[in-house]
């Protein structure tokens, strides 16, 4: 139950999350005994280097890998840009695959490496914004070197086959990276188990502090910083490390795995439930039409995504239906909200072959666990009256 009531009408999880009270409580702590410099060799310092490892030490125990493969960034942009860039450092240029469905942080990275030589190849996905393995699988010879895959994507909900991929990867030993933002919150994952050799994760999808997340590296695949400095994090990204958030981090992670114990989130949690109830009163409405997969083991538990449509079946700009529920105080996002610069067509959904005007007409709705259907149940009426204000005919 969010500590604030307003938290019932925030249904943009997917954006970033408030921090839960277990997180803000070790972040107090933290700061209290562990503010100094953990390279400082006096008691502070000491102190600051123990609480900092003992986060990592939790951190790896979530994950599933050791320790020494966690390397604390300051979010996913950076984790992405640290594999990509950092990895292809020990590698002799070549190409880059990347799906069609990718967060702009990797598409940046791509382009940083294409300015040093590589070329990059993009796979696309179906017009549920699923990977071709077909094509990846043809595309695994030289000169590949690495691949770049979104697991759960963050505007149309779609779940990667990250194990099938990366199977395919490891027979043809070209290093895989992982973007797992989206996923971290919802999913159980063991490094050590997965066919992957990099794996980005951000804190604040799941309730955990802004400005941490991590890279987690396998054992052997060597990484060259790109921040350069003192060398902290095993020299592979130097600065004074934010002991605080890595103990926020650290929490949020444990309250996931809790969460997680006691059947969660997950296709089947009752956070997946909610969605449903949720999805299935909204696809009612006149218009709507679910974009991603379907409610199950291939969709994010916590997601909905739509495309907007006119009563005369004309795709709907979903800004306006947003700035609308917002008026209202409903918030949630429209499908090209991580892209918001220029254009309102969402690159994400034209790859899955939907044309300008409706890839203008994404809305997506994503919950959290503190929601119950009490908390959701006007959202449909309220996005109806949205729609209908939105509408052409009656906007005058
Ligand atoms: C799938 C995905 N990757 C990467 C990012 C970037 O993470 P951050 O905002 O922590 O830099 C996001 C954030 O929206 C995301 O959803």
């Amino acid at each position: 139950v969010p500590a604030c009531p307003e938290l019932d009408l925030y249904l943009d999880t997917a954006a970033t999350t408030p921090p839960a009270a277990a997180v803000l409580q070790a972040m107090a702590i933290a700061q209290q005994q562990a503010w100094a410099n953990p390279a400082s060799l006096h008691g502070f310092g000491l102190a600051a280097a123990e609480r900092l490892e003992r986060s990592r030490q939790q951190v790896a125990h979530c994950l599933g890998c050791s320790p020494a493969e966690v390397v604390f960034t300051s979010g996913g942009t950076e984790s992405i840009h640290l594999a990509l860039l950092g990895a292809a450092a020990h590698l002799d240029p070549g190409r880059l695959l990347i799906s069609a469905v990718e967060h702009p942080a990797t598409v940046a990275a791509a382009r940083r490496l294409q300015q040093r030589g590589w070329q990059v190849q993009v796979v696309p996905v179906d017009r549920q914004g699923r990977l071709d393995l077909d094509v990846l699988d043809a595309l695994l010879v030289p000169p590949t070197r690495l691949v770049s895959l979104i697991w759960g994507q963050s505007e149309v909900g779609t779940i990667e086959p990250i194990g099938q991929a990366g199977t395919l990867c490891r027979e043809r030993g070209v290093l895989l990276h992982v973007d797992a933002v989206q996923m971290l919150g919802h999913a159980g994952l063991s490094f050590r188990d997965l066919p992957v050799d990099l794996l980005s994760c951000a804190a604040h999808k799941l309730e955990g502090p802004r400005g941490v997340g991590a890279l987690l590296v396998r054992s052997g695949v060597p990484l060259q910083a790109e921040l350069g400095g003192g060398g902290q994090e095993a020299g592979r990204r130097a600065g004074t490390e934010p002991v605080v958030l890595a103990a926020g981090m650290a929490a949020a992670l444990e309250l996931t795995r809790a969460r997680l114990g006691e059947g969660g989130p997950g296709p089947e949690g009752p956070l997946a439930a909610l969605r449903n109830r949720l999805l299935t009163e909204l696809e009612r409405l006149p218009g709507l039409e679910r974009t991603g997969p379907p409610p199950g083991a291939e969709r994010l538990p916590h997601h909905i995504s739509l495309l907007l449509r006119t009563a005369s079946g004309q795709p709907l700009p979903a800004r306006g239906v947003v700035r609308e529920l917002a008026r209202r105080g409903i918030a949630v996002s429209s499908g090209s909200a991580c892209s918001s610069r220029g254009s309102a067509a969402s690159p994400v959904l034209m790859a899955m072959g939907f044309g300008e005007a409706e890839a203008a007409a994404g809305l997506r709705l994503s919950l959290g666990s503190w929601h119950r259907w009490e908390s959701v149940r006007e959202l449909p009426v309220a996005l109806e009256l949205a729609i209908a204000a939105q509408s052409p005919a009656t906007a005058s």
